[in-house]
């Protein structure tokens, strides 16, 4: 689980970067924070003629020949002191930002990892949309939280005692009046902003709501437009649309007001206290030159007590969002099991055995129920059943996508809990009953990333009777698909997955209604060539066609079982 806490602890890994950086700001802090004194404290040394500390210091370096000079030394200097500090806030915020991106590059790819293994259960209820916006858009509320936590916090919270101090030692009692004000608008505006963080974490899932129904809408687009339903898929985006805007009015307006009423409480207090001092001068227990470096004061202590209620601000929100990410980390995932034999290394295919097998999705009802099946190695089997009858789903739990919750399942004699779901989707091929596209090229569709030779894909092409095709493409290879392949033909969308099974060349095979969109001569064909390919291998062919399992040694009755 992702806390707070934890993102702490990952940040403090970059303790040594962030040391340096905090040194480097710290440093800045001490070269800017006299500056606010010395204009003004010249008002009292030139202006009003009493001896002080900074006409002294500049004539200890050199002699000046008229008061106009100590001015423009001053100038000078607090220009300098004011670049320096720049640069070196520069260097400050070049460090503390790659710690902060590098944070929360940890945060997102732990979160990804975890997505990589769910189990399919899990997969089967995800909104592709809800996944994605938490992974941009919460993401992006911790990425601000751990920005202020690790590049501002130590900073201003040590510039707020300095300056403190400056002004306790320039004037307790003035300081008092601003130091106690502060912090009081500093409370009541955390306890606004607790009720505002859960108006963030109703906008963020506004936008989940939104982004989610969005992307399955464009996904089945042809579906909808098929049915002439787009109005109402509009109405519905629409919607959630305005459920954003009016959530997010909601939370930008309130806390935009939280701030501006503790900015204003603040900006009170500032008032009193000047009130305060020009009295405190009339009385002659302050000097004008320190009234106005105290209120120069009281003006940049503004800045880190902005910076510190802005901080409270995004670690409310980030504590929310915290939450929503972990919903991510709490899917469940797939069972692992190490694997501690390979039954396919040095064989040319295997066997496959159930034993008293049964599944079912919902955990109440069972799709399979006993199964007792042996396979021999290379032989060709036919399954067969009503539809319904769980045909795909046998094929997924030999595969492992879904665990069983009863009986046993072996490869070679060897259970799949000893072999790994790995080693066995290495080399089990599966031709799914309605294979999925990348809106990418052939190749990539047919390699999914992995490398192979032009040759080698051309070969597969071949037994799958789509070479011909691919090379009357302009673009051959590099044609892109379209969105799920729709610029590709039913027949070609099947045959092309039949070509990336076999482009893997597994060492078993199960084609589920593989060839069902196909034209008989060209099955026939495809069968034909495939009969060599084949040859050697163990093959589960599902099909309700019977020119689909004419050649099959055996046909099995699912519901016979
Ligand atoms: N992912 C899933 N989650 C929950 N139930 C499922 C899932 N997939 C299939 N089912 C259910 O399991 C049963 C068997 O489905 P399956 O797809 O295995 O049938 P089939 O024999 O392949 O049918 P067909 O011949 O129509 O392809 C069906 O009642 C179906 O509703
Ligand atoms: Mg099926």
């Amino acid at each position: 689980m992702i806390t707070i806490k934890s993102i702490f602890k990952e940040i403090y890994k970059h303790k040594r970067i962030l040391i340096v950086a905090n040194v480097v700001a710290i440093i800045s802090t001490l070269i800017i924070l006299p500056v606010p004194l010395l204009i003004p404290m010249l008002i009292d040394e030139i202006i009003l003629g009493k001896s002080g500390q900074i006409t002294e210091l500049i004539d200890k370096f050199i002699t000046v020949e008229s008061a106009g000079y100590y001015i423009l030394i001053v100038l000078i200097v607090t220009i300098v002191a004011k670049a320096v500090s720049l640069l070196l806030n520069l260097l400050h915020i070049r460090l503390y930002t790659k710690v902060s991106k590098e944070v929360i590059y940890v945060i997102r790819k732990r979160l990804l990892n975890h997505l990589q293994i769910v189990s399919m259960k899990e997969y089967d209820m995800l909104g592709s949309g809800s996944v994605s916006a938490k992974l941009i858009t919460d993401i992006e509320t911790v990425d601000k939280f751990v920005s202020s936590a690790v590049g501002a916090i130590v900073v201003e919270f040590l510039t707020l005692v300095g300056i403190s101090i400056v002004i306790l030692t320039l004037n307790w009692q003035l300081a008092l009046i601003i130091l106690l004000l502060n912090p009081l608008a500093l409370s009541f505006y955390m306890h606004i902003f607790k009720i505002v963080a859960k108006i963030k974490k109703r906008e963020n899932q506004a936008i989940e709501q939104f982004q989610n129904f969005l992307t399955e809408s464009l996904e089945l687009y042809n579906q909808i437009r098929v049915q002439n339903r787009e109005k109402f898929f509009f109405q519905e985006i629409d919607k959630r649309a305005k459920e954003i805007r009016d959530r997010g009015y909601n939370f930008s307006l309130k806390s935009e007001m939280a701030l501006e009423i503790s900015r204003m409480l603040i900006t009170y207090s500032h008032d009193i206290f000047r009130a305060v001092g020009i009295f405190m001068v009339l009385i002659g227990a302050l000097s004008i030159g320190k009234m106005l470096a105290i209120f120069g004061y009281a003006w940049i202590i503004m800045r880190p007590v902005d910076k510190l209620m802005n901080f409270v601000h995004l670690y409310l929100n980030a504590k929310s969002s915290v939450e929503r990410l972990n919903e991510i980390l709490a899917l469940d995932v797939e069972p692992k099991y190490p694997p501690k034999v390979n039954p396919f290394k040095d064989s040319v295919t295997a066997s496959i055995e159930l034993k008293n097998v049964s599944f079912s999705y919902d955990g109440e009802s069972e799709v399979l129920s006993n199964i007792n099946l042996f396979i021999d190695a290379g032989e060709k089997v036919a399954i067969v059943g009503e539809t319904g009858s769980g045909k795909s789903t046998l094929a997924q739990i030999l595969i492992g996508l879904y665990p069983i919750s009863k009986g046993e399942m072996f490869y070679n004699g060897h259970e799949v809990r000893e072999i790994g779901y790995e080693i066995i989707r290495e080399n089990v091929g599966f031709v799914l009953q309605a294979p999925l596209m990348f809106n990418n090229t052939l190749r990539f569709n047919l390699t999914l990333g992995k490398k192979y030779q032009d040759k080698e894909i051309y070969e597969a092409l071949k037994v799958a009777q789509l070479d011909t095709f691919v090379k009357s493409l302009s673009k051959g290879l590099d044609t892109i698909v379209g969105k799920n392949g729709t610029k590709l033909s039913g027949g070609q969308r099947q045959r092309l997955s039949i070509a990336r099974v076999l482009l893997d060349n597994p060492k078993v095979i199960i084609f589920d209604e593989s060839t069902s969109s196909l034209d008989t001569e060209t099955e026939t064909k495809l069968l034909d060539a495939l009969d060599e390919y084949i040859k050697d291998k163990t093959v589960i062919t599902i099909a309700h066609r019977a020119s689909s399992i004419a050649r099959a040694n055996r046909v099995i009755d699912l519901n016979k079982l």
